[in-house]
């Protein structure tokens, strides 16, 4: 109950079209990326779209594998193939949601533990916030200003000095 109070501080829940226009239209290529998702073995599919501060956005989907821990998750896949492409730019924002087969899912679905380091290292690399939004297929976005607020002490490059 009290760690939920604290999550609900950090965070800013709007419903879809309370967001502004360039978080919907962010959105909106999740959720294309997400019907482009490879997930045949759980179903779930997750999409992510990458802002960059040139305005380009980079889209990416959960990549699944018979040899089921080789699968990767959307963000990573993502921001990865951003900054392969892009290392100079910096990150604005990442939109995330999902697609299941029966759909309706009203909870925002967040990014796992390991994305969430992976995007911390980028934050932290570029030394300017990530806003993070992210949704299930119906129901509220959340909005937040930061990957740290989503990662509060993180394990950083700082740590292996
Ligand atoms: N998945 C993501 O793509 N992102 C997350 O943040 C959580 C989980 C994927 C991994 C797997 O392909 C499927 O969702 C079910 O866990």
């Amino acid at each position: 109950m009290e760690q939920k109070s604290i999550v609900l501080r950090l965070q800013h829940a709007k419903h879809f079209n309370e967001l502004n226009e360039p978080d919907q239209m962010l959105l909106q290529k999740a959720v294309d990326a997400a019907s482009r998702a490879y997930a045949p073995y759980s179903g779930f599919k997750v999409g992510a779209a990458v802002l960059l501060y040139s305005g380009g956005i980079v889209t990416g989907n959960n990549q699944e594998n018979a040899a089921y821990p080789l699968g990767l998750c959307a963000e990573r896949v993502a921001v990865f193939a951003a900054m392969a492409e892009f290392p100079d730019q910096k990150i604005d924002s990442i939109a995330i949601t999902i697609q299941t087969p029966e759909g309706g899912v009203s909870d925002p679905v967040s990014p796992c533990g390991a994305c969430r380091q992976v995007l911390m290292e980028y934050e932290n690399r570029q030394k300017k916030k990530i806003r993070v939004i992210f949704t299930g297929e119906t129901g509220q976005a959340i909005v937040v200003e930061s990957v740290s607020d989503l990662l509060p002490f993180s394990f950083t490059a700082g740590n292996l000095k």
